[in-house]
């Protein structure tokens, strides 16, 4: 986290609300990531924080990336544009899978030119796929557990185990290309039977699949749900990759593709806000700070990401528990009903969020009127 020093100068430089983002702290993550698992592919879910400035650090890092939109789709495009036409195709399929299992057709019909590699979970899928994109290759989308994770994903996405060989022949007969199978566990899982059930379930898949006479699948995308350290229960990353290692040599041989979309891993830690404390008032006895940022920006995290953080002051005084509120005219604006704050706080203090990257300003909404925290980057 940078000093609450620089932290200061730059909300006095920049004005708040603002979110520092640290690059030097994306790369560290992204070189963890490879550093332990050394055999994924890391493929960057741009969801988490699409600024094209992150996305330009992770490129340089050598991170490909998981789109879910045309919008995502075109900030990582940017990178390939000026590339000779016979390496933009070999470097789409290396640096972009279109990991969202429901695409609409006009979405289809644009993304068909760059021959892509998308995902799918069900029977319309394939006959929007063969009409609107059949250049693509894909990869099935299966349901797995997402036992205890912080954000589920499984009710809505994904294919039955059960009808997963099914939905692979299917477009086979349709003249697609199944190249592999991908899973998500749910994001912040620090359950971390989760990935190895799902592995274990995938190995499954393609055993019945090649059972069953189709053997062109050569890919497996673990897809996301790797989880930051919010706090001190989060177990290491190396002890989940040691799982997932064992039981990908266990199950995958050398030549299956290892793909995965770490969305939250990657940015979640390199974000931290600042805001300022515009109002202040007793209400039925309880203090209460209103803040210049809230739950329509940076802190959507709340309501969108099931996600709670955490309130500093750069002030120092006697705490008690306090509520913060969002500027908006929104009841629902609420940051905190329960922070631990000095008493002491006036309004133009600065209040600041550590750990506040990912699904943050991602989802962060124009009502009210109130301006999205501004972006400022470090380290870059
Ligand atoms: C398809 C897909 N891939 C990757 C991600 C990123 O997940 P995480 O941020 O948990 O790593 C998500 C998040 O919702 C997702 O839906």
């Amino acid at each position: 986290m940078p000093s609450q020093k620089l932290l200061s100068q730059l909300a006095r430089k920049h004005g708040t609300p603002m979110i520092v983002v640290d690059h030097d702290e994306v790369r560290r993550n992204y070189a963890t990531f490879k550093k332990y698992l050394p055999r994924v592919q890391a493929y960057y879910a741009v969801k988490a924080f699409s600024d094209p400035v992150i996305v330009q650090t992770l490129f340089e890092a050598g991170a490909s990336f998981d789109v879910a939109s045309m919008p995502e789709f075109r900030i990582v495009y940017e990178y390939v544009k000026d590339m000779p036409p016979k390496q933009r195709q070999e470097w789409i399929w290396d640096k972009i899978i279109y990991a969202h299992p429901i695409k609409a057709e006009a979405t289809l019909r644009e993304l068909d030119p760059y021959k892509p590699l998308v995902t799918y979970d069900n029977h319309e899928e394939i006959r929007k796929i063969k009409k609107h994109a059949p250049h693509a290759g894909l990869a099935l989308r299966l349901k797995v557990p997402n036992t205890g994770a912080m954000v589920e994903l499984s009710s809505k996405f994904g294919a039955a185990p059960g009808e997963a060989v099914d939905l692979i022949l299917e477009a086979d007969k349709a003249g697609l290309v199944v190249e592999g199978l991908s899973f998500h566990v749910g994001s912040q899982t620090t359950n971390f039977d989760n990935f190895v059930q799902a592995i274990n379930l995938a190995a499954n898949i393609f055993q019945e699949a090649k059972d069953r006479g189709y053997t062109k699948m050569n890919l497996l995308d673990i897809g996301g749900g790797f989880p930051a350290p919010y706090d001190a229960t989060v177990r290491p990353f190396r002890e989940l990759a040691r799982k997932i290692n064992a039981e990908l040599d266990r199950l995958f041989p050398k030549d299956v593709q290892i793909l995965s979309e770490p969305g939250r891993f990657m940015v979640a830690t390199a974000g931290t806000a600042v805001s300022t404390i515009i109002g202040k008032a007793v209400r039925d006895g309880k203090l209460c700070y209103y803040i210049d940022d809230g739950v329509y920006h940076t802190f959507s995290g709340i309501l969108f990401d099931h996600c709670q953080y955490h309130m500093k002051s750069f002030k120092k005084g006697p705490k008690q528990i306090c509520t913060v509120f969002g500027p908006t005219c929104d009841a629902l604006d609420v940051v905190s009903m329960s922070e631990e704050l000095p008493g002491n706080l006036e309004l133009g203090d600065l209040l600041y969020s550590v750990n506040i990257g990912a699904y943050s300003s991602a989802s962060s909404t124009p009502f009210n009127g109130f301006p999205p925290a501004k972006i400022v980057h470090i380290n870059r």
